[in-house]
């Protein structure tokens, strides 16, 4: 599935359906991708070694181009969708919150990279679909840079 990302403003989450699942793709603020620097010591898997993702995405931005964000947006505890909380130290989340998805079911915590914070019931960060790049406005859902 194409989906073109030429719209997305820094900072805006889109959503589509892949397979029937939600798709999230998150424009991420220079910002943003600074502060997930300063997160790996609160994470549970802050390197995605026991998470789902292709390989392009195995990094720190858990993206194959660190601004573009691209997630299934189902809890990895029993699949409800979590919340984006892009807003920094909101009351609810406390003091330390840098924005990310927040699962109203079980309380899990992710930061903008999908990566689960530790002591929440989620046991992974949050998958990443197959994806690649047709242009540099344009991606495709379900294929892989290693296919392509
Ligand atoms: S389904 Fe998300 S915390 Fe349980």
């Amino acid at each position: 599935m194409e989906v073109d990302i030429s719209k997305i403003e820094p900072g805006q989450l889109i959503r589509v359906k892949w397979r029937g699942r939600p798709v999230w793709v998150l424009r991420r603020t220079e910002q943003s991708l600074k502060d997930l620097a300063s997160l790996d010591s609160q994470l549970r898997d802050p390197q995605s070694k026991e998470s789902v993702q292709p390989q392009a995405a195995q990094n720190a931005a858990r993206s194959i181009k660190p601004e573009y964000f691209v997630a299934l947006g189902l809890c990895t505890h029993l699949g409800c969708v979590p919340t984006f909380r892009p807003e920094v130290a909101p009351e609810d989340l406390g003091s330390a919150w840098k924005g990310g998805f927040f699962c109203p079911c079980h309380g899990s915590r992710f930061d903008l990279a999908g990566r689960v914070y530790q002591g929440v019931p989620a046991p992974t960060n949050l998958d990443i679909p197959p994806y690649r790049y047709l242009s540099d406005t344009r991606i495709i859902i379900g294929d892989d840079e290693a296919k392509a």
